[in-house]
């Protein structure tokens, strides 16, 4: 049976440079992945360019059950730790927005460098690989592979989350977890678009495609000012997948459409102006006009100039444009979700190693545990993140 010092088990962003890491600070590690190819979110991430930082990685960007777990890793592996090492590859990158770092030219290379990461640190690569066991003994961690059995003293599980099961997501990591008697925390998709009652999405079918900047409010008063976008599914955009991940079923989320204009004040302002203009003209002004016919159409705007507008007519014509209350049906779920909220408990693990703290030599790291970013590069930095802290300790 081969031996080695350790054995990743996912070859994501966090089992790849795990993997690295430990290499090449001398551990003979083996690097397995059920999938052809590593990397392959990674080669999907950021439209093809991958996000892989945010300038503004701060822990208050992450959701978890406990929410001083990402703090030492973050702080001891920064996203400036991340832009060096991007850049002695020299991968060109720039900032989009709100701090997001993407690749200049394809997220394939970053797929490359965590490749020549590991292959610096002579990484036992095996591709098409099924765990079929796991078993703890005295002399570490023996997995059953489909053909043979390897052994190592430490085992790291890097196999991420369920979002996308195309891309080889399982639940393999929360079911080792459990094997080993960690808690597991329920687990929902994450920074994905919402879907609406038939009602509401038959009302706003002709404004798929639409976007506009807004500011988005949860039930727990978490806000995003970002674009929303109506699909033909119901709404998506920046804006509502940060929300998703602050959203539980039944729940409305608040919606202001005009965040960057004072609606009554401009009423007042155009009124006085141009008093036989129509209101739908003049809030075309401001909204898409696809969006002021809708609204029209399903009777929310009244077909009326400035002039004849009252003013019990503007306050609800305002209150519907900045707190348009929304309850969604539910989400698209894992088959387009980014990244899966819950996990392993990090109750359970050394937030220092990510080592279990009642099995030696056991560790999650990355989507697996119960620590999820917003968009923006976050998830990536806690890849990194928490990938180094571990292999400091392999
Ligand atoms: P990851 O999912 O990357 O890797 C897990 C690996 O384990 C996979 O290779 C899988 O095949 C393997 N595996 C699973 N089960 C296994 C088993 N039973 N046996 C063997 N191997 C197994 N984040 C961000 O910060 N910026 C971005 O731009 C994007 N964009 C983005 C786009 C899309 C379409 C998605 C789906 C997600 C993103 N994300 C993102 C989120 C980001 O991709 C995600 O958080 C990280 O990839 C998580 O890294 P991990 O290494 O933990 O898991």
């Amino acid at each position: 049976m081969e031996r080695f010092d350790a054995i990743v088990i996912g070859a994501g962003a966090a089992g790849m440079f795990c993997a690295a890491l430990a290499g090449q600070a001398g551990c003979r590690v083996l690097l397995l992945d059920n999938g052809k190819k590593p990397g392959r979110k990674i080669l999907m991430s950021g439209g093809g360019r991958c996000n892989f930082t945010n300038l503004y990685v701060e822990p208050a960007a992450y959701l978890s059950q406990n929410p001083h777990f990402c703090k030492s890793a973050l702080a001891r592996y920064t996203q400036w730790d991340f832009i060096d090492l991007v850049g002695k590859h020299g991968i060109a990158w720039h900032e989009k927005t709100l701090g997001q770092l993407f690749c200049d030219d394809s997220a394939q290379q970053i797929v490359d460098m965590l490749v020549a990461e590991c292959e610096k640190g002579n990484v036992t690569q095996r591709l098409r690989s099924e765990v079929l066991s796991v078993t703890r003994d005295d002399q570490g961690y023996t997995l059953q592979l489909n053909g043979d059995s390897v052994q190592a003293a430490k085992l790291v599980i890097a196999s991420g989350g369920l979002s996308m099961p195309g891309l080889g997501a399982s639940p393999f990591g929360y079911k080792i977890a459990e094997q080993f008697g960690l808690k597991v925390l329920p687990t929902r998709a994450g920074l994905v678009p919402f879907t609406l009652h038939k009602p509401l999405l038959e009302q706003m079918q002709t404004l798929s495609g639409v976007s506009v900047p807004s500011v988005i409010t949860a039930e727990d008063g978490t806000v995003f000012r970002e674009n929303l976008l109506f699909t033909h599914r119901g709404l998506s955009g920046p804006a509502v997948l940060q929300i998703s991940s602050y959203w539980q079923p039944g729940e409305f989320v608040s919606i202001n459409l005009l965040p960057e204009c004072d609606l009554a004040n401009f009423l007042n302002e155009q009124r006085e102006a141009h008093p036989n203009q129509s209101l739908k003209n003049t809030l075309a002004m401001q909204l898409p006009k696809r969006l002021v016919e809708c609204l029209q159409q399903l009777g929310q705007i009244p077909d009326v100039s400035l002039r004849q507008l009252n003013s019990r007519e503007q306050e609800s014509l305002v209150e519907l444009l900045t707190h348009w209350r929304v309850q969604p049906n539910g989400t698209e779920g894992y088959r387009t979700a980014e990244v899966t909220l819950g996990g392993v408990d990090t109750h359970e693990l050394f937030s220092r190693t990510m080592e279990a703290r009642n099995v030696p030599g056991l560790y999650f790291i990355g989507e697996v545990m119960d620590v999820t970013g917003w968009l923006g590069g976050y998830n990536f930095q806690w890849a990194w993140s928490s990938a180094w802290a571990c292999a400091q300790a392999l």
